[in-house]
């Protein structure tokens, strides 16, 4: 889509420096005269609220670390300190557990808008893999950061997320220790969590742009699942159509983004994390980030450690085999009403095994994330094959200007 640049820089320094290094002409051909579908929803404009989540993140995080110390003897005071002594530095850290937090809300639209429009299906393969790669990168980082406060559920959360390793036969307690760097969750483990915390994000980034890039060969899906076939008819200029939009859906997010941090800041993180990390007293509940929760759900359903363990693992990579599991000819479930319905019961269960995933692991919780977790594989190994063999879609328009024709023309009838 975005072809060799055709930007001319107007002055004469502009133009010495555009013929070593074409930067400008490479912006200008992504982010300005790019073509964009011109029925693309607000669904759309996550990508770049994720891009701007991503620096704030970064941002924060560098700041937060000229305070931060990564010894189990002085962590937690160190953040009681950022929060108390530091200049703005509650602001500061609050904007970045609260970001977390709001990093995922909008990764979880941004996947669940992909479901539903199939932008995995061919010719994105690779650009939704690479999504699930940062999808995971992301839940690492996540997984790292909470352990550095050294509160008793980042003590507790990474002693029993680290030890889930140990179910691997022959190898198991070895990485165990390994990743510990000792032989339990300690000063070492708090080290090496802290620096791959800050490498992490950057690791991120890169992946971003590879995201991004492969978005710009193959073009972006849009809500009718149909490619572009006429540029001047289907697409609009990515700006200023598509960065207006952009920036007014970033701005709301923020508003979003800051009622947490203003109001509520604790409400997402655990009372339990405002104790120091202590080894001799086991919180009654180990409970992680509601981010985790479906995952940790699956986790618990399977009776045996190891099966619990692959269960989890497959939960989330099964998804880089959605573009060959889905057999539809239709990519948009905006025309497929059979697969509309099961994609909201998926939602449902997703939302489902997170609530059960902060549950004690017992009774009838234990049988309901059992239920949903069969149906959470189901949904991906059974539906999605079957459905696309025998559901009959509705009939799809021929191009994208077609498509929003018709809808402006049923709005004014
Ligand atoms: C840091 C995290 C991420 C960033 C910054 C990011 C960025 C972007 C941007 C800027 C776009 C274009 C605008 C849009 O369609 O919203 C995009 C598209 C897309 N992303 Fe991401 N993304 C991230 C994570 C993910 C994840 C986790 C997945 C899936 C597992 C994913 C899958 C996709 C797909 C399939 C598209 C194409 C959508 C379409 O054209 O219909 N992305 N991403």
């Amino acid at each position: 889509m975005s072809g060799p640049s055709t930007y001319v820089p107007k002055s004469a320094l502009g133009r010495w420096f555009e013929s070593r290094l074409p930067i400008m002409g490479l912006i200008h051909s992504s982010f300005v005269v790019y073509p964009t579908p011109r029925n693309l929803n607000y669904w759309w404009t996550f990508g770049g609220i994720l891009s701007v989540m991503l620096m704030v993140q970064i941002l924060t995080g560098i700041v937060l670390v000229m305070h931060y110390t990564p010894h189990v003897d002085y962590a937690f005071s160190s953040v009681e300190l950022i929060m108390r002594d530091v200049n703005w530095g509650w602001m500061l850290r609050y904007i970045h557990a609260n970001g977390a937090s709001m990093f995922f809300v909008a990764v979880y639209i941004h996947m669940l808008r992909g479901l539903y429009y199939g932008s995995y299906k061919a010719p994105r393969e690779v650009l939704w893999i690479l999504g699930v790669i940062i999808y995971l990168l992301m839940m690492a980082a996540g997984f790292m950061g909470y352990v550095l406060p050294w509160g008793q559920m980042s003590f507790w959360g990474a002693t029993v997320i680290t030890n889930l390793f140990s179910a691997i036969p022959l190898v198991g307690e070895g990485i165990t220790t390994w990743l510990w760097g000792g032989y339990s969750v300690d000063n070492p483990t708090l080290n090496r969590f802290f620096s791959l915390h800050y490498l992490l994000p950057f690791m991120i980034a890169g992946v971003v742009v590879l995201h991004v890039w492969a978005l710009h060969v193959v073009g972006q899906n849009n809500p009718d699942g149909v490619e572009v076939k006429n540029v001047a008819r289907d697409t609009l200029p990515f700006t200023p159509y598509a960065t207006t939009k952009d920036g007014f859906a970033m701005v709301v997010f923020m508003l979003f983004f800051a009622w947490w941090i203003f109001y509520v800041p604790n409400y997402l993180g655990h009372a339990d994390n405002y104790i120091e990390a202590n080894p001799l007293a086991t919180p009654a509940h180990i409970v992680p980030e509601w981010y985790y929760l479906p995952f940790y759900a699956i986790l618990r359903a399977v009776p045996s450690k190891l099966g619990g363990v692959v269960a989890m693992f497959s939960a989330i990579l099964v998804l880089c085999f959605l573009p060959w599991l889905n057999t539809s000819k239709v990519r948009s479930a905006k025309y497929r009403p059979v697969f509309k319905v099961f994609f909201w019961l998926f939602v449902a269960s997703a939302i489902g095994l997170g609530y059960l995933g902060a549950m004690p692991a017992e009774g009838g919780y234990v049988l309901a994330s059992r239920l949903l977790a069969v149906y959470y594989f189901a949904f991906f190994l059974i539906v999605m094959p079957l459905l696309g063999l025998f559901e009959t879609p509705h009939p799809v328009p021929a191009s994208i200007a077609d498509a929003v024709l018709k809808s402006t023309h049923s709005a004014k009838a």
